[in-house]
């Protein structure tokens, strides 16, 4: 009888110690094809490392993918390649929030699970970003925010919350200079000669700093630099070039021929209200005069094209050097002092004017 029983528990222990093993071999099976679908970037830059050094594990989410939002990110990913040479391995999960916030907030929770030791989010709404900082700080799992600015008091929620960006209000008032200096040298842009202006204004997301920001300061630059400007329109285009051809065709038919200037938040709604323009198959002397900010390869390209006067530069290569400098360092607690932060933990790069007159100097960075 005992030994029945001896016999028994032996059995379910060594079953037990299968179980384990083969556990083990699924999830290694499952961690690989996670890796793999996961769209893990291990940069190939090779380099010689021990055991002992912490791998850097970067785990990233952008709040949904746009033109300038996938170039950043592009950025970013050539920039660790770079500074893989010269640190610890570097191993970057990207994750694309479609626009909801409850899927970032997932996804940040999958990262920290899956060992990411620096987050860098880009949040979907920048005022809601307590689940992410509570489960951030829980796990103690730095966070560099980009692009997507929290509000001063989230930011405050904990001391090792960075965020990296550019000043909203210099790209507004960079896009109103240009727009003023424009209309000074031209008299044609008044084309009813009414001395006045007629503008329409397409914008980014409602809620996001660079929408309410822009616009504010762009339209305030041009009334300080003497313009007299009478709005005609204005709509939200969600960043968006498809939506802001739509916006403007309707502006088009509520204003036909009355239009002078078109002042977007970013080169893809600028872009798509050239796009509207020329559906409607207007000729070069009845167009307004367009404006954009990002100087995104399209933008350039339209620049250079004398197609969209003049755009604002958003350096996305200054700022992926920093998000991914700064990544590194908080990982291998080395180089922070050597970080210069603009305000507490703050990094905002400065934004660069583009005409047809240095155009060429951006489309070679
Ligand atoms: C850019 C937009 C972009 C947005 C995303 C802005 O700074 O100018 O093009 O869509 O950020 O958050
Ligand atoms: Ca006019």
């Amino acid at each position: 009888m005992n030994e029945i029983v001896q016999y028994e528990i032996d059995l379910q222990i060594e079953m037990c110690i299968k179980i384990e093993v083969f556990d083990m071999k699924i999830k290694k099976i499952c961690l690989t094809a996670m890796i793999v679908s996961m769209g893990i970037l291990l940069c190939a830059c090779g380099n010689q490392q021990s055991d002992a050094e912490e791998k850097i594990r970067i785990g990233v989410t952008y709040y949904n993918h746009d033109t300038f939002l996938d170039q950043l990110i592009a950025c970013f990913k050539e920039k660790l390649c770079e500074l893989e040479g010269s640190t610890s391995e570097i191993i970057v999960t990207i994750r694309d929030a479609s626009g909801s916030q409850r899927t970032q907030d997932d996804q940040v929770m999958e990262l920290i699970n899956a060992g990411c030791n620096v987050l860098c989010v880009n949040l979907v709404d920048r005022a809601d970003p307590s689940e992410i900082i509570d489960l951030a700080r829980e796990n103690d799992v730095p966070i560099i925010f980009f692009n997507r600015e929290p509000v001063a008091e989230d930011m405050k929620q904990w001391d090792r919350l960075y965020y990296v960006g550019a000043y909203a209000e210099q790209s507004g008032v960079m896009q109103g200079e240009l727009a003023a200096a424009a209309i000074w040298s031209n008299d044609q842009i008044d084309r009813n000669k009414d001395g006045k202006i007629q503008y329409v204004i397409l914008e980014g997301e409602p809620g996001h700093q660079d929408t309410i920001i822009r616009t504010g300061s762009a339209v305030d630059t041009l009334k300080k630099n003497g313009i007299e400007l009478e709005k005609l329109s204005g709509g939200i285009a969600n960043w968006n070039r498809a939506q802001a051809q739509n916006r403007i065709m309707q502006m088009i038919s509520q204003y036909p021929n009355k239009i002078e200037l078109v002042l977007a938040n970013n080169d893809d709604m600028a872009l798509g209200a050239i796009d509207a323009y020329k559906k409607l198959n207007y000729t070069e002397s009845a167009l307004p005069i367009f404006f954009g900010i990002d100087g995104t390869d399209a933008g350039l390209k339209a620049v250079a094209d004398s197609k969209l006067y003049a755009t604002v530069y958003n350096d996305k290569e200054g700022q992926a050097a920093a998000m991914a400098e700064l990544a590194v360092a908080l990982v291998v607690k080395d180089g922070m002092d050597e970080i210069e932060f603009d305000e507490d933990r703050s990094i905002y790069l400065p934004y660069d004017k583009v005409t047809a007159d240095n155009v060429e100097k951006f489309l070679v960075e």
